[in-house]
């Protein structure tokens, strides 16, 4: 029989293409998202992608009577994705208490719902922000973690010290955190992608609204860092790359490969690019001019970052394969699907 997972916030761009990977794999998927971030039409992707329409709620997952009647109605969950998440960085100095609500209670509704249903483990969606500005490049799973800069990258510390904390409290749960750098790109097949509400506030999105002409202009924050071109150092990981790590973590969870309660690992290619590099490697494979001009720098920037991955490749047997040249061609596809589609 088919393993059910339960995939919160699986409308969104990372866990529509992790269910994508999760049923390819055979896993059955039952998702909740509430749609503050999403739409329904990543659920019709998922469905054209993969022959397989995924059991979807809209649900919040801080409401916890729906999360609980979900669960008894589905009965045989075995493992939780926690994807769902409020994710904009300057948002959530705006409004940290928003963002300390949704962050922060969903992952404890979550947490709290396990042992009773037996549900066994979680994959947990976190951040290269827990390390701030390293102190070395590449950064493995050992380096400090910094005092964070926003509410939303100290929701992320918060959130692994709270699936720690439970843990060590003797909760019959294994959980696996997965530290994302940055992903970007969209499935080959254009039917699935990254869609945020309103201007894009990350590199990727801002680049192919530019090149389509929704947006005038990309501002490149900054060309006076100490780096070989001047412009920040980011490690870009293809989108359906980190998903298949998500299936590798839930396959290691169920079926008890490790006798380690929490796991924690780096998901990234192991390689820096710049800001500049990226959009010159954007405009060559895609045979577009971009128009960007150059800016001051963005408050809270980190400088330069990329993973060590070594543990990633050497204890889950996964590694980023894609090239950046594809990922970039991809993320342009989607973009021009979207217009095709005349969504934007
Ligand atoms: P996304 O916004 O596309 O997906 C998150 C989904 O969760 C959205 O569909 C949203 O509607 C849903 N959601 C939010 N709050 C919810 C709630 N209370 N109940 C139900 N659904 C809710 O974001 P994404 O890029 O796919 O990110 C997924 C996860 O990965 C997040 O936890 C994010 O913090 C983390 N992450 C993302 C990145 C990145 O650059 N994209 C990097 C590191 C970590
Ligand atoms: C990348 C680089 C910008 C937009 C954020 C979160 C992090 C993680 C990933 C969730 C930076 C530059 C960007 C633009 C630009 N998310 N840039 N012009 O800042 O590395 O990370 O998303 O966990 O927590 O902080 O990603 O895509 O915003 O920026 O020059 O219009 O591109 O300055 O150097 P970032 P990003």
């Amino acid at each position: 029989m088919k393993k059910k997972i339960l995939v919160t916030g699986g409308a969104g761009y990372i866990g529509s293409h992790t269910t994508v990977e999760l049923q390819n794999a055979g896993y059955e998927v039952v998702i909740i998202d509430d749609l503050s971030n999403s739409t329904i039409d990543s659920i019709d992707g998922i469905e054209k992608i993969t022959g397989v329409r995924p059991h979807f709620e809209q649900i919040d997952c801080n409401d916890l009577p729906a999360l609980k009647e979900l669960v008894k109605k589905h009965g045989d969950i075995q493992g939780i994705i926690h994807f769902a998440a409020s994710k904009a960085v300057g948002e959530s100095v705006q409004k940290p208490l928003l963002y300390y609500r949704n962050n922060i209670d969903s992952l404890i509704n979550m947490l709290e719902i396990m042992p009773e249903n037996k549900i066994k483990g979680i994959v947990f969606s976190s951040s290269c922000t827990v390390y701030g500005e390293p102190d070395n490049n590449p950064i493995d799973e050992t380096a400090p973690i910094k005092p964070a800069t926003s509410p939303y990258g100290n929701t992320k510390q918060i959130n692994e010290e709270i699936i720690q904390d439970y843990i060590r409290s003797g909760a019959p749960i294994k959980s696996i955190i997965l530290r994302y750098f940055n992903p970007i790109g969209a499935h080959p097949s254009a039917e699935i992608g990254e869609l945020p509400n309103g201007v894009p506030q990350n590199l990727i999105p801002f680049i192919t609204q530019t090149a389509i002409g929704v947006r005038e202009c990309l501002s490149v924050f900054g060309d006076d860092y100490n780096t070989p071109d001047g412009s920040c150092i980011r490690d870009f990981i293809n989108v359906v790359d980190l998903a298949k790590a998500h299936v590798i973590a839930m396959d290691r969870m169920l079926e008890d490969k490790s006798d380690e309660k929490v796991e924690i690992f780096n998901l990234g290619t192991g390689n820096g690019v710049s800001v500049l590099e990226l959009i010159n490697g954007f405009e060559r494979v895609n045979d577009v001019k971009l128009n960007y001009k150059i800016v001051a720098r963005r408050g809270g920037d980190i400088e330069k970052i990329w993973a060590e991955p070594t543990r990633a490749n050497k204890v889950l047997g996964w590694k980023a394969v894609e090239t950046l040249d594809d990922t970039l061609k991809s993320a342009w596809l989607w973009q021009l699907k979207l217009r095709e589609k005349g969504i934007m």
